[in-house]
């Protein structure tokens, strides 16, 4: 009789045997994945373990508080803040093209994560929560031809640069696997059933040029988004809810002026593993109210549209 708690158990012995009394560093992102990874290797070698948590200036809303609070203060692991966000955004400047802004994240993700682990003394393993699925798609794929459309930012290459082994104790189990070890592991429900979040974050969700301005228009139009999907009840049905703020300002009027402020998207869907996705399908009611919402609590945004393509032909990110 095969149960979640039994599989931790081993898992902890397997992590207590492979670390030894060395040291393990872990680029936690708040995603679900990294979340259990740490959780599970902290239970297993506690204070061994330095998480560092990259602020890249493209979070949302409380999002930096949430994590490092939580993982921090209520979990007592220790979390490295890396407050990157100008050198993130500097670099950004003037950049529009997709891939551009993932590589040139991913680069610096790279360079921040090694300069905050070289300043952890003997760290020897890096963490990762790579799943069954993420090493089934990098085995089949090897050495074809490449089919991913967009490079996803993780730290591919990274271990052996820096001479680190890695571990990966997530490597056996399915996404659903890793939420129940998470609730096992005393994870919050809330933090357990949270949308995924790209690597790159709201750059992506910023067509065009990213200006901190844009961003924080962004994350405010966000942030009542999330807050009406909350209020009805909606959230655990969709697979990612957000925002995109257009790189379009339209006309708009407000009391007895003119406004001309920017257009932004709210996007929905559902989906079982991100490869397809169905936008989803809101009341009239549930759109009306939110976006009157969004345009009295949110200076900046005077017009408000709903994005009902569905993936393919779609993606679910507008970059
Ligand atoms: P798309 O937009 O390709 O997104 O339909 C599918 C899923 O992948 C996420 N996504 C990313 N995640 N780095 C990431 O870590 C990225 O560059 C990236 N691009 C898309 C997206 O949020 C969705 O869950």
């Amino acid at each position: 009789d095969w149960t979640m708690g039994a599989y931790r158990d081993e898992a902890v012995a397997n992590i207590r045997k492979q670390i030894g009394d060395k040291r393990v560093i872990c680029a936690l992102s708040g995603g679900v994945d990294s979340s259990v990874a740490a959780a599970l290797i902290h239970e297993a070698v506690g204070d061994q373990l330095t998480c560092v948590f990259v602020d890249h200036g493209l979070l949302r809303q409380g999002e930096a508080d949430e994590v490092v609070g939580m993982f921090r203060d209520h979990m007592n692991l220790q979390v490295i803040h890396a407050q990157e966000q100008d050198l993130f955004l500097d670099a950004l400047e003037g950049v529009s093209d997709p891939e551009t802004k993932r590589k040139t994240i991913g680069r610096l993700f790279i360079d921040v994560f090694q300069k905050y682990a070289d300043q952890i003394d003997g760290a020897e393993f890096l963490a990762q929560g790579t799943l069954y699925p993420d090493v089934i798609e990098s085995v089949s794929f090897s050495g074809g031809p490449s089919v991913t459309i967009k490079s996803h930012h993780n730290v591919g290459g990274l271990p052996e640069k820096m001479g680190l082994k890695l571990v990966e104790p997530l490597r056996e189990l399915f996404k659903d696997e890793v939420r129940d070890l998470g609730r096992e592991l005393g994870l919050p429900a809330h933090f357990i059933g949270r949308h995924p979040f790209p690597g790159p974050g709201l750059a992506i969700r910023c067509p065009g040029e990213i200006t901190r301005d844009k961003l924080d228009i962004l994350r405010k139009a966000d942030a009542v988004y999330i807050d009406q999907i909350r209020k009805h009840g909606l959230y655990d049905e969709i697979w990612q809810a957000f925002v995109a703020i257009l790189p379009v300002r339209t006309v708009g009027v407000m009391g007895d002026g003119r406004t001309y402020d920017y257009a932004c998207a709210l996007r929905a869907v559902t989906s079982v593993d991100g490869m397809t996705a169905d936008y989803y399908p809101f009341s009239h009611e549930f759109l009306g109210e939110t976006a009157t919402r969004i345009i009295n609590e949110v200076k900046g945004i005077n017009r408000v549209t709903y994005d009902v393509t569905s993936k393919p032909p779609g993606t679910i990110e507008w970059e």
